[in-house]
Parts: C-alpha cells; sequence; structure tokens
C-alpha cells in the first residue's frame, strides 16, 4: 500500500512540477538558455525513471503477496538512490584486503538476506544455504551467469567459452571439455610428479624466509601448461623468452579484466589497448601449441606422455579460436584456484605444528615414497588437511548470477527471513561462500580455527561446503586440484619435517578473478 501511494503521490507530483516548469521556461522564454532546456530535459527523465520504478516496485509488491512472498531487508544506506556510502566502504575494503570480512559484517547486520544498492542498482546479497542451492541447482536456468560474473572472464575468454557462457553456448562448451578430464588422467600422477619435483628443488635453505604462494604459483603455471597443452612453461626450473612473455600477460589479463568488471557494463567497454596486446599475446602463445598439435597428430608422433588435455579436445575436430577459448578457461579457473587452495594448506600449516606432526605420521606410515592415486585418496588426515584449508580460505569466495526472470527464492522474506522472495528479472545475488564456510550454526564456535579432526567427526555437510560449487555448473577440475594438493603435500612432508610461519600479520584475502594472499605466504622450513 505505502509503495502504490508514492507512486501516486510521485506520479502527480512531477506532473505539477513538469507543469511550472513549463510555464517558466517555455510561456515565457526570454531569459532561457540552452543549458535550461538540457536541465529541463535531464529532471524530466529522472522524474520518469523514478516513477516507473515506484510503479514496477508496486507491482512487485502485489505479485509478492500473491505468491505468499515476505519483504526482504534492506541494507540501510545513508545514500538511498547511489549507495555510495556502501560504496565507498566496499573500496576501502577491497584496497584494504578485507572484502570478505565486511561481507560477513554486512550478514550479522541486516541478516542473511538483503537488499543493497550497487551504483544506483538494486543488488540481492545472500547468505542463506536453501537460497545458493535453488540457484546452482534446480533453478538454475533462471539464474544465467551474468552481470559482474560474466564481465570478469569476458574481455580474456570471449561469450563462448565455459567460463562465460550460458544455455546451449554453455551445453556444447560442457559437453566438449567433460570427455577430456577423465579418471585415468587424474590418477596418473606422473605428470604433477615433475614439477612437484622441481617446487621442492626451488625451496631455500633450512630456516630462510621465502614466499611458498609465489614459488605454488610457478608450479601450478608449469604443470597446467604441461597438462593443457603438452608443453610446460617451465617457469621453476628454464622457463623460455615466450613462455616468461605468457605468463606475464597472464597474470596481467586476469588482474586488468577484473578491475574493469567492478566498473560496470559501460566503462567495462572502455578501450584498453595494454589489456588487448595482453590477450593477442596469450591467445597466440596458446595458437602456436595448437597448430603443433595438429601437425604432430597428421605426422602421427608419438607424445613422451599418454595423456594430453589439448590432445583429446582436438578429436572432435573443433574450430581453432574455440578451442582456444577453452584452454585459456581452463587455465584461468584452475591455476590461480589450485595455487591459493596449497597456499592457504601451508598457511595454516604453518601455525598448527601438532596437525603437522600428525599428518606426517599418516604420510611416513605409507610406506612407498612415490604414492598411487588409490593410496592418497586413502590417507583420511591428509584429505581432511585439505578441506578443512579450502573451508577457511576458499579460492572462489564470493559468486553472483542474474535473475532472467522474475523469479522465487525459498528463504529471505519477511520478519524472520523465513518466507519465500520475488526477485525480479534483471537483478545480481551475490553470495559468499566464505561465510558459509565460516558458519557458527554449521561448524560450531570454533568454526573460525583450522581443526582437520573436525572432518572426522559425525559433520554433515553439503551446500554449507561448495568449495568447488555445485549443480550442474560444479567445478569439473575438482579431483584435478585435489590430487595436486595431496600428492604436493605428500612430497614436501616427506622432505620437510616442518614449516613455520615468518609473517605474523592478520588474515587478509585479496579480490582478483579469484581471492588469494596480497601478501603472499612467508615461511620457513627444516629438511627432515
Ligand atoms: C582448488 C582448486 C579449484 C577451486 C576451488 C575451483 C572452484 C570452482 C568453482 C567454485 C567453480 C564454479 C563457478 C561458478 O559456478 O560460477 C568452478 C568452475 C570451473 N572450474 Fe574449478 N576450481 C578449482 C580448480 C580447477 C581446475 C584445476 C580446473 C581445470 C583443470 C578447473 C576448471 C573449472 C572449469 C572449466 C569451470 C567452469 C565450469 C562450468 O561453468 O561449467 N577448476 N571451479
Amino acid at each position: 500500500m505505502k509503495s502504490l501511494a508514492a507512486a501516486v503521490f510521485n506520479v502527480a507530483f512531477s506532473a505539477w512540477g513538469l507543469q511550472q516548469a513549463y510555464c517558466w521556461f517555455i510561456a515565457d522564454n526570454s531569459h532561457v538558455t540552452i543549458s535550461c532546456y538540457l536541465l529541463l530535459a535531464g529532471l524530466a527523465a529522472l522524474a520518469i525513471q523514478i516513477n516507473l520504478s515506484l510503479i514496477n516496485n508496486y507491482r512487485m509488491q502485489s505479485r509478492a503477496r500473491a505468491l505468499g512472498c515476505g519483504d526482504v531487508a534492506v541494507y540501510p544506506h545513508k545514500d538511498p538512490i547511489l549507495g555510495l556510502d556502501a560504496f565507498v566502504e566496499a573500496i576501502r575494503a577491497f584496497n584494504s584486503h578485507k572484502l570478505l570480512d565486511l561481507y560477513t559484517r554486512r550478514f550479522a547486520l541486516c541478516g542473511p538476506t538483503y537488499y543493497t544498492i550497487a551504483l544506483g542498482k538494486w543488488m540481492l546479497m545472500t547468505d542463506e544455504v536453501e537460497n545458493v542451492k535453488t540457484i546452482m541447482g534446480p533453478k538454475m536456468e533462471d539464474w544465467p551467469i551474468d552481470g559482474p560474473r560474466r564481465l570478469a572472464p569476458l574481455l580474456v575468454l570471449g561469450p563462448n567459452s565455459i567460463f562465460a557462457s550460458n544455455g546451449d553456448a554453455w551445453h556444447r562448451a560442457r559437453a566438449m571439455l567433460k570427455p577430456s578430464f577423465v579418471r585415468d588422467q587424474v590418477a596418473d600422477l606422473r605428470c604433477f610428479d615433475r614439477h612437484i619435483r622441481n617446487m621442492l628443488a626451488a625451496i631455500p635453505e633450512d630456516g630462510i624466509t621465502f614466499d611458498i604462494q609465489e614459488i605454488l604459483l610457478d608450479m601450478t603455471m608449469d604443470s597446467s601448461t604441461d597438462f593443457l597443452l603438452g608443453y610446460s612453461t617451465n617457469l621453476l626450473t628454464k622457463a623460455s623468452p615466450e613462455a616468461q612473455e605468457f605468463v606475464k600477460n597472464f597474470e596481467y589479463a586476469s588482474r586488468e579484466s577484473a578491475m574493469k568488471s567492478r566498473l560496470g557494463t559501460i566503462l567495462h567497454h572502455l578501450p584498453h589497448r595494454e589489456l588487448d596486446e595482453a590477450i593477442r599475446g596469450l591467445r597466440e602463445y596458446v595458437r602456436f601449441y595448437l597448430k603443433r598439435a595438429i601437425a604432430e597428430s597428421k605426422k602421427g608422433g608419438a607424445r613422451d606422455r599418454n595423456y594430453v588435455f589439448l590432445d583429446e579436445l582436438l578429436k572432435s575436430n573443433p574450430p581453432e579460436d574455440y578451442t582456444i577459448d577453452q584452454i585459456l578457461s581452463i587455465l584461468i579457473a584452475g591455476r590461480d584456484t589450485t595455487a591459493t587452495a596449497m597456499t592457504a594448506a601451508f598457511y595454516f600449516l604453518a601455525r598448527n605444528p601438532v596437525v603437522v606432526e600428525k599428518l606426517r605420521e599418516e604420510i611416513n606410515s605409507a610406506g612407498d615414497d612415490s604414492p598411487t592415486w588409490e593410496q592418497l585418496k586413502r590417507m583420511k588426515y591428509l584429505n581432511s588437511v585439505i578441506k578443512e584449508a579450502l573451508r577457511l580460505f576458499t579460492p572462489v569466495a564470493t559468486n553472483s548470477r542474474t535473475a532472467n526472470k522474475d523469479t522465487v527464492l525459498p528463504r529471505g522474506g519477511g520478519k524472520d527471513g523465513k518466507q519465500p522472495i520475488l526477485v525480479p528479472k534483471g537483478v545480481s545475488v551475490r553470495w559468499s561462500v566464505h561465510s558459509l564456510h565460516r558458519s557458527k550454526a554449521v561448524y560450531g564456535p570454533d568454526a573460525d580455527e583450522f581443526r582437520p579432526e573436525r572432518w572426522d567427526s559425525d559433520l554433515r555437510v553439503s551446500w554449507e561446503y561448495i568449495p568447488f560449487g555445485g549443480g550442474p555448473r560444479i567445478c569439473p577440475g575438482q579431483q584435478f586440484a585435489l590430487t595436486q594438493i595431496a600428492y604436493a603435500l605428500f612430497k614436501f612432508f616427506r622432505t620437510f619435517r616442518s614449516v613455520e610461519a615468518r609473517d605474523s600479520g592478520p588474515f587478509l584475502a585479496q579480490a582478483s578473478l579469484t581471492f588469494s594472499f596480497p601478501h603472499g605466504c612467508l615461511v620457513s622450513v627444516t629438511r627432515a
């Protein structure tokens, strides 16, 4: 009712205002300049916009009531038009790498589901497991990847990549990639083995402080390019100038495209010469290996490894640029995420010597120095350590989707937030996996602590624990990532007795395409 009254009042007030302005400007226009006309046109456009949105609000509220949906909490903005107060606070939190804490504080303030205004646009924030499950699962078709989530990878990967596409284009990309993520390949640890050995060799003498995140980023780039293209960048040993240039372009393009996606759709399309050049460089590097793979397969030459992702992709004879889109998608999806997950494991282990001791006991009792995939999977404590690290520092710490029609979510309405809510078409919804993973209601009062033993107990979680997402778009590289992390930790603790933290600052997370440690992860080691 309130919204109907506001709409009626506003329409009447705008009509009166425009009539007064007409009398003043047009009936006696002797004193009127061109800028007065422009001002009048601007005010008229604003009045129309406000009226349309009030009428739309009224329409949505009537429909929501008819569907049994409740009202949703709204963030207490000081600027209720553009939401600049919340925006400035978010920029500050982003710059100080505390964005995830800010989201958690806002959920505590407003409740698990609330509306906020992001530069004049309504956005829904939710931390409600049922809502996240609905969006990624049964109602996925209503919630395509759009808005900031799509803009971020779009410039680098193009509209057909698995990471930025929806509907038929997504089905096509997923179907093309799925057969290449086969169990045989994931279980074949030879590809990881060489790069993990290089990583161990790159670690300095006992007691010397170094940044383990830097080494892990090099290692995951070396293993990802090896697995995808059949040729490694070899950053940890003897990288060619072309490989070094490729990695420079990769890091620059990921950073800049994530930054641009925060500026919104219009500014996102502004020309950016350096970014265009970096993307061109990236694509040409992959094209070189693509052409080489095609030429070699025509010659019938055998690889020194029996599985290369690119060779599998080429079996379906896809167009060249389409293949490059998908290869870069996998590199973007898999490299930084895996490096961050491993860094997180070392971050927490370096602060928990008792856990390290228990982990080493399990690893040392395994016998063989090079475990098989099955042996790794059987190591319960090792897998709990990885699970716990991914819970507390999840590389895809926030995610979002945009409604492509007016649609209902099961929670967030009414005073207790338990009623369903009607979300209008075009509204983006963001959720924080980081705060889901630290829910005290699910994980207990010590939810913020690193305690791998919690996974031994009868803790039963499904959508409360989603480091790899869920539903039909669940990460296809999950087993690949988990196996690589488990193998790296196994080899590391066979070589080193301990790892000690060498930085004492607060827990920070840097937002880019995914999250990482902004100042690296400083540690030192002691050999076994
Ligand atoms: C610890 C490491 C990783 C984490 C935490 C992770 C997390 C995720 C998450 C949360 C999604 C869903 C995104 C969304 O729904 O918007 C996703 C998608 C994806 N991931 Fe991973 N990922 C990891 C490693 C990998 C690896 C190693 C690969 C490939 C080798 C990979 C390939 C992909 C691809 C292709 C998608 C897109 C799937 C689709 O849209 O259908 N990821 N990942």
